[in-house]
């Protein structure tokens, strides 16, 4: 067992570059099954969810390869099945891509049915709606979807709400289906724009990616391509946050700033000082911050995987913030963690009320998920004395060398092993 030891309040000033997206690595790769010929994909994070895809791959038939810690060649050429077990998809809630990749390649698809992050029912009956009009027929038995299809045929599809993994699965089924597609009602995350523009490398032909109409024309062959990831608005986020909260004078580099804008008026309205450069932002804090009011909503909404992380930062602003939680059900739930870390805040549904307090307190806390896990190693930093994350795996999954990262602008974390 690993945990993350903090002795907090240390000031984090210098710089971190940021790794690539996991949000569209984990499209990306599943994305490679459908090509013909090798990808080269660059920029991948690092992180435990990468490895989980590239093992599900590799038990496919895929031939997959890290040509560096950041590089991975697939050649999905000699692919034979088009199953992927629970044992292999068990960890990672983006395994649905697998669904639109294999049906798009072989009209058939068997997939467990996803893990990942548990933070409320995540239904799947979107993807389920593209694919069926699309043509595809499902079953659902013993956590397993298996879909198949004669032939898929492109369709209009309208989201009942603007779902990523709906948006990007339908993106994917339909970049081999015949004739013409439209999604109507798209998620316009970064990561859609990403995991589009590695498609059309490949020969797709997706158009309006990053608007909330797309349309797709499939193709019937897809081929290899090099692709390099976008940077990871999240992480990017998390140590915006981290400088704002440390009072400190952070540089986050190698982003796309624009993808950073709710945030950074956030940031702006609570009393930082944020420099924007062409790929870079820099995050300057006295560490005396105005309380404000958050609601996470689709892009280019604030994001819902900035909120706990932004929950931590609200604990210490001098006065009462309210935040709305408007994407998921029930994301609340590692706030009995910053609790214990001396934390005054209320939940009400989807509603939290922090109140700030003048300093929070190391203690011992456990990550309930991957964000929640980053805010409690930001809330950490920032508490007085020794904190211990446990369930550090969680935080593994999407964050590719913490503990390397924070120590270098300053910050006493290292990891410790027990049994
Ligand atoms: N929803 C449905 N039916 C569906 C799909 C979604 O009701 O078929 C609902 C969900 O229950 C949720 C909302 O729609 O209330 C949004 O879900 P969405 O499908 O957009 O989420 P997702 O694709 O499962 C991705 C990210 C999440 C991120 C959300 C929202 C990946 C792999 N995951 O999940 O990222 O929170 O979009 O932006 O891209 C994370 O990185 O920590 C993470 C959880």
């Amino acid at each position: 067992m690993e945990h993350l030891v903090i002795n907090g309040q240390r000031q984090l000033c210098g710089e971190v570059s940021i790794s690539g997206a996991k949000n569209a690595a984990v499209a990306i790769i599943p994305a490679a099954i459908m090509a013909q010929g090798k990808c080269v994909i660059e920029n991948l994070p690092s992180i435990e969810d990468v490895y989980s895809l590239v093992d599900t791959l590799t038990n496919i038939g895929a031939r997959c390869e890290f040509v560096n810690d950041n590089t991975l060649v697939v050649d999905s050429s000699n692919i034979i099945k088009y199953c992927a077990t629970y044992e292999s998809v068990k960890k990672i809630r983006a395994s649905y891509y697998l669904m639109g990749a294999l049906l798009g390649r072989f009209k058939k698809a068997e997939v467990a049915m996803p893990g990942g992050c548990n933070f409320g029912t995540r239904p799947i009956d979107q993807h389920l709606k593209g694919f069926k009009a699309l043509g595809a027929e499902y079953t659902i038995s013993h956590g397993i979807v298996k879909l198949s299809a004669q032939k898929l045929v492109g369709s209009n599809i309208y989201l009942d709400m603007p779902s990523v993994g709906a948006t990007i699965n339908i993106m994917l089924a339909a970049s081999m289906a015949e004739g013409v597609t439209v999604i109507e009602n798209a998620a316009k995350e970064p990561h859609i724009v990403d995991t589009a523009n590695f498609l059309n490398m490949l020969g797709a032909r997706v158009k309006g990616a990053g608007t909330d109409v797309i349309k797709i024309t499939g193709v019937s062959e897809l081929h290899g391509a090099e692709y390099m990831i976008i940077p990871d608005q999240i992480e990017a986020g998390t140590y915006m946050i981290a400088g704002a909260m440390a009072g400190g004078d952070v540089l986050v580099k190698n982003i796309i700033p624009k993808h950073m804008d709710p945030l950074s008026a956030k940031l702006q309205d609570m009393g930082c000082v944020i420099y924007e450069g062409d790929d870079s932002i820099r995050v300057i804090s006295t560490g005396n911050l105005n309380p404000t009011t958050v609601k996470t909503m689709t892009y280019p909404g604030f994001p819902t995987d900035l909120q706990p992380q932004m929950t931590a930062l609200l604990c210490v602003a001098n006065g009462t913030s309210i935040l709305t939680e408007n994407v998921w059900d029930n994301r609340f739930q590692y706030i009995n963690e910053l609790k214990r870390l001396g934390g005054n805040i209320t939940v009400e549904g989807r509603v939290a009320v922090v109140e700030g307090v003048r300093q929070l307190m190391g203690a011992e806390v456990n990550a309930t998920d991957l964000r929640a896990g980053a805010a409690l190693v930001i809330a950490g930093l920032a508490a007085k004395g020794i904190t211990t994350i446990g369930n550090v795996k969680y935080i593994d999954r999407g964050y590719e060398k913490i503990e390397r990262k924070f120590s270098e602008l300053g910050a006493d974390i290292r990891r410790v092993k027990s049994e």
